[in-house]
């Protein structure tokens, strides 16, 4: 188990567009694991190379049936419906805004070893896949919301969720 350590916001790393992966070689594979390590290790649902300081089009994300999806060079291919909602980003630690997305969303990738494959999801892990992507692009949530949440905000907005819900 490798953990990398994970660029902050600020770092001008993240505001660099990362080139496509064209080999498919063991620095390739221990990237991915090291991400994977290090996006357990966070607790967070997702997380791009350029995160771990690499200009490489390279991301992971955790579905909500915690299973692991490796993404070389994705592209995201078909959008559906929107959905607005919290969303954070491990590089900005502590922070949250309210941002629109589409509430279903169809990627195209490559997996570890080269080959193409499609994988498409709802909700959060669709919020997901366009947030990891957008990183590959030097973009940051934060750029979609003109209201970072303070820790009391976000209890308050947590709490009017919940009160929503019953
Ligand atoms: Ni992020």
């Amino acid at each position: 188990m490798a953990l990398r350590k994970i660029v902050l916001q600020g770092d001008e790393i993240l505001k660099k567009k990362c080139r496509p992966v064209t080999e498919f070689n063991d620095r390739l594979h221990t990237l991915l694991d090291d991400m994977t390590d290090t996006l357990i290790d966070s607790g967070g649902v997702g997380l791009a190379a350029p995160q771990v300081g690499v200009l490489r089009r390279v991301c992971v994300v955790m579905n909500e049936d915690e299973e692991i999806l490796e993404l070389v060079n994705p592209e995201i291919i078909y959008t559906e419906g929107e959905q607005t909602g919290l969303e954070g980003c491990l590089s900005v630690p502590g922070k949250y805004g309210e941002v629109t997305r589409p509430n279903f969303v169809r990627v195209r990738a490559q997996d570890r070893d080269g080959n193409w494959f499609e994988a498409e999801d709802e909700g959060l892990t669709a919020r997901c896949f366009c947030h990891e992507i957008e990183h590959l692009d030097g973009h940051l949530f934060v750029e979609h919301t003109d209201h970072l949440l303070t820790e009391e905000e976000l209890e308050e907005y947590i709490r009017r969720q919940e009160e929503e819900e019953n």
